[in-house]
């Protein structure tokens, strides 16, 4: 038996993978994928169960190697119909690595293409939910590492069909708690299946007490007996496509769109310049996360949309990243405690957030520095246009400025300030940026800020200390100014000096070889609301929704919160679990705002 100390399996002689806690086998070595596909895929009903429909989504009790979701995967790509849109989502409080997860499966050849496709693209295993994109199969998979309990709590899709695929009861009662199964049937769409292989009395009452019809089944190899379970009533898609509407082509429309494309439809954005004319057409952004100290639902939000705008840049908008690291020194007097904290805790994936002293600080900043920081492995530095370019390429573009909304049956009339129509639409989601203040009521705070911009051959690391300083294309990028309710975006003379200063403070040694370049300037509005909390979600009439409040991380906030918007308006399960969720729901910001006054 082998197996590293913090692995959550050891292997057997005979090459199967066993858990460490449970001491229980994840699946037979000798018929693990028959037993998978007798079991659960056939228990389920699968593929007839799907059969006609556009959307279908299973849930799964156990992630474990990724056998089950292989083997469904498989059978999707060879059952499913074309077109159609498999949603997973799968729970794992002990989460193994694509190493051990490329070991486990590698018996089984007959689904490698499968098995690669989830291997290549390995969910992260920092507690949260994790998505991972499988667009050549039309499949997603959203992961929950934590426990079953809790991720089903946190999960607000509805399920066609289960794998309840726990360790035996007798050895994990914790998964097969009555308390699990409640949740498993409140989270299940009429007419779902379960399906698992054991016939425990306990779960087969269980299930029966949230409302299955429970039957046992001729088993598989060395089982004799599975259960199948079945919920009254009969699955549907969702009628047809919305027609969705974009208000504005900054990196929150763009994100939208990218989100509303892979979900099926094509939207149309509206932008009233250009993509890009607001605050997300600097030449560099940096994609990093906010650091609070601790690990409540702030931290998580920023580090579940960090990871999720890393893995989507990388694997969606490869050409416009810059530079990968990023340096985040010390700045205040609380700073070396709360990156202690951070960099300890379990927010992060292993290994990706880095304490250095001030000696390693200077190495990576390229000049002496008298503080330390954190080391952010992931961080990248991104070039905003050639991000947006292509996740609008997904959707139809109007130019026009958006005024007013009016009712029209069903749906929406969007008009520009002459009151001629923009369209009508089903959907209207506001991302205008500062722009959603006015359009939407919701009470946002402009923050103007401006860049300076050099061209040299000069290619600073990516740091941050307050201001930053960013490589471009051609040169670099400083700043930045922050300045609250000051809407104005022209370019001024003595923000550039302001930019100057700040630039020295970190890094003196380029701030004097910059003394006499030119430097360019760029000026926009960020749009803050209280507390520097995001906006994402339904704006309380039906069809109307907002993706705004972005303040200065709009470049590691938008892909997560534009799939959770995207989902809320299609009436699919949102990657964000409802915790997080809660907090940026505009009706939860209303509440807020008119509650205890503005706060932040
Ligand atoms: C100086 C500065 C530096 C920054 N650096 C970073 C950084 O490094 N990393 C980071 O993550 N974030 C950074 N930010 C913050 C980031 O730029 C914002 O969070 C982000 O750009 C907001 O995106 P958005 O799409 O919500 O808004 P915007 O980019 O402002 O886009 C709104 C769009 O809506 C359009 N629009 C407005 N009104 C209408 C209308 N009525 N009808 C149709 N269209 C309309 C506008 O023309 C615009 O294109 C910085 C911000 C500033 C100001
Ligand atoms: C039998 S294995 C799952 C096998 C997996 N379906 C596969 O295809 O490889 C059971 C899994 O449940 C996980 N697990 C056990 N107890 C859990 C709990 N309380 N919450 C979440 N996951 C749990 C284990 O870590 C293990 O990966």
């Amino acid at each position: 038996v082998t197996g590293s100390e913090t692995s959550p399996l050891v292997w057997d002689a005979d090459g199967a993978p066993r858990s460490r806690r449970f001491d229980d086998i994840y699946f037979s070595k000798q018929d693990g994928l028959a037993e998978s596909r007798a079991v659960f895929l056939h228990g389920c009903g699968l593929p007839q169960a799907w059969g006609g429909r556009r959307r279908f989504t299973v849930g799964e009790l156990g992630f474990g190697t990724g056998l089950n979701i292989a083997a469904l995967l498989d059978l999707w790509r060879r059952e499913g119909a074309a077109g159609a849109r498999l949603s997973i989502f799968s729970i794992e409080a002990y989460p193994m690595t694509a190493d051990e997860a490329r070991r486990a499966l590698a018996g089984w050849p007959e689904i490698a293409e499968a098995s690669h496709a989830l291997i290549s693209a390995w969910p992260g295993r920092a507690p949260g939910f994790h998505r991972v994109d499988l667009p050549a199969w039309n499949a997603t998979l959203d992961v929950a590492v934590m426990e079953a309990e809790d991720a089903l709590a946190q999960w607000r899709g509805r399920a066609d069909a289960w794998f309840l695929d726990g360790f035996s009861p007798s050895a994990n009662p914790q998964m097969w708690r009555q308390e699990v199964l409640a949740l498993v049937a409140a989270r299940s769409a009429p007419g779902a299946r379960a399906a698992t292989f054991t016939v425990a009395g306990a779960v087969r009452r269980g299930l029966e007490a949230e409302g299955f019809s429970v039957a046992k089944r001729p088993g598989h190899g060395r089982k004799r007996e599975r259960l199948e379970a079945v919920l009254p009533g009969e699955g549907a898609d969702p009628g047809q496509s919305p027609r969705v509407a974009i208000v504005g082509a900054g990196i929150a429309g763009a994100a939208l769109a990218r989100a509303f494309t892979s979900l099926g439809v094509r939207p149309v954005v509206i932008e009233a310049t250009a993509p890009g004319a607001g605050a997300s057409g600097n030449p560099a952004a940096l994609v990093s996360p906010r650091f609070d100290a601790g690990g409540g639902p702030v931290a998580q939000l920023y580090a579940q949309a960090f990871a999720r705008a890393v893995r989507l840049y990388r694997s969606e908008a490869a050409g416009a990243v810059i530079a990968t690291g990023a340096l985040q020194l010390d700045s205040g007097d609380r700073d070396g405690r709360r990156f202690d904290v951070v960099a300890s805790s379990d927010l992060y994936e292993t290994g990706a957030i880095e304490r250095l002293p001030p000696q390693q600080a200077s190495g990576r900043l390229g000049e002496s520095s008298a503080v330390g920081g954190l080391w952010i492995a992931d961080a990248l530095t991104i070039e905003p246009a050639a991000a947006i370019r292509p996740w609008l390429a997904g959707a139809d573009r109007l130019q026009a400025a958006a005024a007013s909304l009016a009712r029209m049956g069903t749906g929406w009339s969007l008009r520009d300030s002459t009151g001629g129509q923009i369209g009508e639409f089903d959907v209207v989601v506001f991302a205008a940026g500062a722009a959603n203040a006015r359009l939407t009521g919701l009470p946002l705070r402009p923050v103007r800020g401006q860049v300076s911009i050099a061209a040299t051959r000069e290619r600073p690391a990516p740091a941050a200390w307050g201001g930053y300083v960013l490589p471009t294309r051609d040169g670099l990028l400083f700043g930045a100014t922050h300045d609250r309710d000051d809407a104005d975006d022209t370019v001024r003379d003595a923000d550039a000096a302001r930019n100057r200063t700040l630039l020295a403070k970190a890094r003196p040694a380029l701030a004097a070889a910059l003394a006499a370049t030119a430097l360019d300037g760029r000026a926009a509005v960020r749009a803050a609301g209280p507390n520097h909390l995001p906006l994402a979600g339904a704006l309380g009439e039906a069809g109307l929704f907002v993706l705004g409040g972005l303040g200065g991380r709009g470049f590691t906030l938008a892909p997560l919160l534009g799939e959770h918007v995207a989902a809320l308006a299609l009436g699919v399960a949102s990657p964000l679990p409802a915790t997080l969720a809660r907090i940026v729901d505009p009706a939860a910001f209303r509440e807020r705002a008119t509650g205890a006054g503005s706060g932040g």
